[in-house]
Formats: C-alpha cells, sequence, structure tokens
C-alpha cells in the first residue's frame, strides 16, 4: 500500500482531504485495500449478517418533477399505477412467511389526504397481519411533521429521505425547486424524520453531472455530521425521457460511477462503523454482482423487490433497472448462493435495527444520568 494511503487509513478520524484524497483513488489495488479495510470493520462490528428488507414499490404516481428521475410527474411515457392494499399485503405476506423480517414500502410524493390515510391504514394492517413480526421503512418522500407522526404512531419506525446531493447548486440544477420544496425543505424533512424517533436514513447519487469528488466528500461528511443512522446511496444511471440525459455526454463511463459508488461504501463504512449501509439496486444495473460486491466494500443491507411482477416495468427510475421479470424465489435463491459464497450469512427472521441508533441512545442516556449525578 502507497504509504500515504495508509497513513490515512490509520487515522481515526478523516478530515475532507483525506476523504478526497481516498475517493480520488484509481489504481485498483489500492482501492482494493480501501474496501478490505471497510470490509473487515464490517464483519469486526456488524458480523457476517446482512440484512433482508422486501422492497414494495407501492405507486409510481409522484408530484415531483425531479429532472433525473423516470417516474417524475412530467414524463407521460409512464403507465401510472398505485397497488391495491391486497397486492400489498400479499408481498407482506411474501417477506413474512420467507423470514425477510423487514419491508420497505417505497412510493413516488404525494402529500394528499387520501395517500396519507393509505398509507396509515396499510402500515396498521400490515403489524396487525403480522403479529408485529415486520420491522417496516418508508420512503415517500417529503412529508408534514404531522404525517410523519402519524406514520410512526401506525408502525412504520425506520425512514429512508434521499438529500440526492448536499451540494446546494447541483440539487438546485437537478430538481425545479420553489418557495416549497428545495434544499431546505429536504434538510427540514430529514430533520423531522430524526425528531419523530424514526431511524434515518438518506443517500446520494454518485456520478451526477457536474457533481465533484469534492462534492462527494462533503455528501459523507453530511452523513457524519447528521449522525446518519442508515444510508443508501448509488450510481446515478441516466433515463430516458428526463430533463437531465441532455447531459449523457458529460457522465463518466457507468463502470466508474460504479467503481466511485464501492468507494463511498467503502469510505462511509470506515468512517461510520455500526450504521447500516444497503447495497443499492442500481449498483446491479451496471454490473450482475453489483450488490454483492457492495456487500464486500462495506455494506450489509440488500432490498429484494417484491413489487407484483406487473407493475416492476411501471418503476423505472432509471434505465438498466435490473429484476423487472424476476420472480421473488429465483431472486431469493440466487441471492443466498451468492451470499454464501461471499462467506456472509443472510439474517433470516432479524429486522437488523441500525445499531449506530441504539448507540446514539445510549450514549444520550448515559450523558443526561451522568449530569444528573
Ligand atoms: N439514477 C439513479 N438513482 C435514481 N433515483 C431516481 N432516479 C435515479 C437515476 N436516474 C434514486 C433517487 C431517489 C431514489 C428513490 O431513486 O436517489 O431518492
Amino acid at each position: 500500500m502507497k504509504p500515504r494511503l495508509h497513513k490515512i487509513l490509520s487515522k481515526k478520524k478523516f478530515e475532507k482531504n483525506d476523504i478526497v484524497e481516498l475517493l480520488s483513488e484509481t489504481d485498483s489495488v489500492e482501492k482494493n485495500k480501501i474496501r478490505q479495510k471497510a470490509y473487515s470493520i464490517k464483519r469486526k462490528k456488524l458480523s457476517n449478517a446482512v440484512y433482508f428488507r422486501g422492497l414494495i414499490e407501492y405507486s409510481n404516481i409522484c408530484s415531483r418533477n425531479c429532472f433525473y428521475c423516470g417516474v417524475r410527474a412530467g414524463n407521460t411515457h409512464v403507465n401510472r399505477y398505485q397497488l391495491s392494499d391486497k397486492e400489498v399485503l400479499e408481498a407482506v405476506d411474501y417477506a413474512w412467511k420467507n423470514k425477510f423480517a423487514s419491508i420497505v414500502i417505497q412510493s413516488g410524493e404525494r402529500k394528499d389526504n387520501d395517500f396519507v390515510r393509505k398509507i396509515d391504514n396499510l402500515l396498521k394492517k400490515i403489524k396487525q397481519n403480522t403479529n408485529n413480526e415486520i420491522g417496516i421503512t418508508l420512503s415517500c418522500g417529503e412529508q408534514s411533521e404531522e404525517t410523519y407522526k402519524k406514520w410512526f404512531e401506525s408502525g412504520a419506525h425506520r425512514y429512508l429521505l434521499r438529500i440526492e446531493t448536499t451540494n446546494e447548486k447541483l440539487f438546485n440544477k437537478i430538481h425545479p425547486v420553489n418557495e416549497e420544496v428545495n434544499f431546505a425543505s429536504r434538510l427540514k424533512a430529514l430533520e423531522l424524520i430524526k425528531k419523530t424517533g424514526y431511524q434515518t436514513g438518506t443517500g446520494v447519487m454518485i456520478g451526477l453531472p457536474f457533481q465533484l469528488i469534492d462534492d462527494l466528500a462533503n455528501d459523507l461528511m453530511f452523513f457524519k455530521d447528521f449522525d446518519i443512522d442508515m444510508v443508501g446511496m448509488g450510481p446515478y444511471i441516466e433515463c430516458n425521457n428526463t430533463p437531465l440525459s441532455i447531459h449523457n455526454n458529460i457522465l463518466q463511463p457507468l463502470n466508474e460511477r460504479f467503481e466511485l459508488s464501492l468507494l463511498m461504501i467503502s469510505v462511509l463504512r470506515i468512517m461510520m462503523k455500526d450504521i447500516n449501509i444497503a447495497s443499492s439496486t442500481a449498483l446491479q444495473a451496471i454490473h450482475p454482482m453489483g450488490r454483492e460486491k457492495g456487500l464486500l466494500a462495506g455494506a450489509n443491507v440488500i432490498m429484494p423487490n417484491i413489487t407484483p411482477l406487473k407493475h416492476r416495468v411501471d418503476y423505472l427510475l432509471y434505465k438498466y433497472k435490473p429484476g423487472t421479470n424476476e420472480k421473488c424465489d429465483t431472486v431469493k435463491s440466487r441471492l443466498e448462493n451468492n451470499i454464501k459464497l461471499l462467506d456472509e450469512e443472510i439474517a433470516y427472521g432479524k429486522w437488523g435495527d441500525s445499531k449506530h441508533f441504539f448507540a446514539k441512545r445510549k450514549n444520550k442516556f448515559n450523558s443526561a444520568t451522568q449530569s444528573e449525578n
């Protein structure tokens, strides 16, 4: 290993320059060293466990117009759908019976009462049908404090809301912003999620047009400063019929975005040893073993898609989305084989909550009782 890299990797805390240097590494031997360090931390702190979250893509009806996203409101080429309660509950049943132990409900963003009530009712039914045995993560965008509270009380206990990029200028280039929805509202929503008591997750896209290594280093620092519990991040992948695709000619090649995403996972794992990091589906869109490679880079969560097959092609956030015609059982057994080969183990029957979340609370409690004494 280069002495310089060795020196950085042996530091207790990374400065911004260190992160930039790690993310700028292009030599594959050196990059492997970074990954190995991250993976050994993952094994030591979180064992060889891999947690499954059954991903239910609830609806592609969306009120937002994010310039990168295939299901943006303005995309007229999308066949819009919303799953029936029966379809959701059947998917949940599959996850529960197969001991996935946790599900994620992801949806296009809507704030109207109908939507809020629908999700609320579903949460209650899911908890009831599974004897409270299924852990629920929501990924339904920016909502009011009242809605976050309502859903929390009805049984969701983790919430994912990607910041997408922490560079506000870049954020404004990839989103239409106005008085109501903008970078500040995204930050505010994340604060509210945290305050409500959710295990809080965020993430970014990697390899966006105009994005610099410096931005990605700031993203990682943000996760640390915000003291996030979970992260899901992956490569930006161009999507037809989106405004951002006019910049396809300046994108890094897909394999470079892929490699950079793996490095981001590794550097984050070194920085935040006990958080949950998802190996994103977008990694698999670029490489058939992408998610497995994400695990070896330091991730510990995989989200197998359990959306009813007939709707998968309609939830195309980006090009090359994998698994649109693969049965749940096929994916499950392939992941089982691959994960075994990595000497990792799927933690069936375990929620796999973020260890960081509970460690934080314990520390808070300890310092509160210490100051009382
Ligand atoms: N490439 C990669 N990820 C995307 N997402 C949306 N569009 C794309 C794209 N073109 C991600 C966003 C969003 C999540 C649900 O999907 O980060 O938060």
